[in-house]
């Protein structure tokens, strides 16, 4: 049997697995593309403070054929990593982070080059501007050895920054569904009103112009919080780390860890804190956290987290929709697997020519797939929604809008199609749906009042006529006056 044992590469792994990359399926493939490419443009201008102008051209080429083209205006992309970005899985600058960011794998943009292999046998062509240089380039994935394949090189001189992703796909399709390219940079731009974006579909334009001109704050990052990590992570964080002393290495490396909490520590554990973190032992290193989590600490900073704020999502909201009502809710920022900061906002929209749906969001990313497996599914559906006046959710003119900011976004899976439904998430999401539908309740309740006055309003008015001509006659006072008199009480007595 064991001459069979083989290893065998990432690329490998998510060649066999690309349904967890999101490829599976024509249409939400081709919307995997987009989504790839489009956040990683966003995450790029909004890192080099540049308001983003994004395009996405798709063109058929033959029966489920495409060739998808987009281009960004960030900051394009230096010669060295214009390589490992396309064509090689698990590379980037964003996995080792704790930074509000839309990738956070490095896999997107190689997992497309390699889907365009896998369909068309064809490289990605791309065109980088780069600090005064233009590179292009075909570029794809060696599967065997998950290493890039660079041809076709030219480099010259460049007067404009971006970058433009030319790939051909097979086994795609675009259409107008709730998971097509089309609803996808619908909700990219509702979410993200610093951005242009303008989608082509077989020379058909769709304009999103942008609503906002503040590019948001350059995404902060937070260095881990002492009460969210592991022995192995502190061995691997100690390994790394650059530090003279195990002193040093706990102020440098963690957040809230004061030179007076480190003495804290070394009355707690038998270890010399002098010594250099490379030596750190498994033992000691679990003692640590043993003393770490006995010790009280300040929460962790909460200001690296951006929502996209309650105003932008109702102005999305009303824009899109036109409802009667819209009732938005940014919530303060939360904590969740002890360390890491996060943060709910909500709309709920009622009333209009739309029905119970929900519109989800993470990092400013709309979720289009695996509705069923996402927190905020869960969330929404647990409400019991008829204590705020909304006897049947799927049938009543109400859209819920939840987004989910944070420094790490719990995925399901490298497709980061869902949230997982962590109890603390789920919970908020449930405390800020709580919120607004509370003054969902209050309108609604006002509606029925409303409807209700109306028809008795109604009803008294049309007697009116009658009762002022008898009156009238019986005491000699004016009709014309009697009447405007009786209107006018009824119209007090029976308005909200
Ligand atoms: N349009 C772009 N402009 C500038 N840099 C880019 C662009 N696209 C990708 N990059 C760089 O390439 C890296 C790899 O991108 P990739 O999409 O593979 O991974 P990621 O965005 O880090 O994480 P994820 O897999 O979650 O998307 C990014 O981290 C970023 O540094
Ligand atoms: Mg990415």
């Amino acid at each position: 049997m064991f001459e069979d044992f083989r290893e065998y590469s990432i690329a490998e792994f998510f060649k066999k697995n690309k349904h967890m990359l999101g490829f599976s399926g024509k249409i939400k493939s081709l919307t995997t593309i987009v989504h790839e490419l489009v956040t990683n443009s966003l995450d790029a201008c909004e890192e080099a403070g540049i308001l983003p102008d994004i395009r996405v051209e798709i063109s058929q080429i033959d029966v489920d054929k495409y060739k998808v083209v987009i281009s960004d205006n960030g900051p394009g992309i230096p010669k060295e990593l214009l390589g490992k970005v396309f064509g090689k899985l698990l590379a980037g600058t964003k996995f080792h982070k704790y930074k509000q960011q839309r990738g956070q794998q490095g896999i997107g943009a190689a997992g497309v080059a390699m889907f365009a292999k896998l369909t068309t046998g064809l490289p990605l062509h791309i065109i980088s501007a780069h600090e005064g240089k233009l590179i292009s380039a075909d570029i794809t994935v060696d599967i065997q050895k998950n290493v890039p394949l660079i041809t076709n090189l030219v480099e010259s001189e460049a007067d404009f920054h971006g970058t433009i992703v030319e790939g051909v796909f097979g086994e795609v399709k675009v259409d107008k569904s709730e998971y097509s390219v089309y609803e996808y940079v619908k909700r990219t731009a509702i979410a993200n009103p610093h951005a242009s974006f303008e989608l082509v579909v077989n020379g058909e334009v769709y304009s999103f112009p942008r609503t906002s001109e503040k590019v948001p704050p350059p995404p902060k990052e937070v260095k881990p919080h002492p009460m969210g990590i592991l022995p192995y992570e502190l061995i691997e964080f100690a390994k790394r780390s650059n530090s003279k002393t195990l002193k040093r290495f706990f102020v440098e490396t963690f957040e809230r860890f004061s030179p007076a909490k480190v003495q804290e520590l070394e009355k707690l554990v038998n270890v010399d804190l002098n010594k250099s973190p490379k030596e750190l032992t498994w033992k000691e290193a679990e003692d640590i956290i043993k003393a770490i989590r006995s010790m009280s600490w300040m929460a962790p900073r909460k200001d690296v987290v951006y929502p996209i704020g309650e105003e932008q999502i109702r102005g999305s909201l009303e824009a899109i929709l036109k409802p009667e009502i819209v009732i938005t809710r940014t919530r303060s920022p939360k904590i969740y697997r002890g360390g890491i900061p996060y943060v709910v906002e909500v709309g709920i929209a009622y009333g209009g020519n739309f029905k119970g749906s929900i519109m989800r969001f993470a990092n400013r990313v709309p979720l289009l797939f695996d509705a069923s497996a996402c927190a905020i599914t869960k969330a929404v559906k647990s409400m019991d929604w008829k204590r705020y006046g909304i006897k049947d959710f799927d049938n009543e003119p109400v859209l819920v809008l939840v987004s989910l900011n944070s420094v790490f976004v719990p995925y399901i899976s490298a497709g980061k199609t869902a949230i997982s439904q962590e109890e603390e998430i789920v919970q908020e999401i449930k405390n800020a749906l709580m919120e607004a539908a509370r003054k969902i309740k209050i309108h609604i309740n006002q509606k029925i009042r409303s409807r209700e006055l109306a028809k008795k309003k109604s009803a008294l008015l049309r007697y009116v006529d009658y009762l002022t001509t008898d009156i009238s006659y019986l005491s000699g006072y004016s009709k014309e006056e009697l009447q405007k008199k009786l209107e006018e009480i009824i119209k007090e007595k029976y308005s909200l």
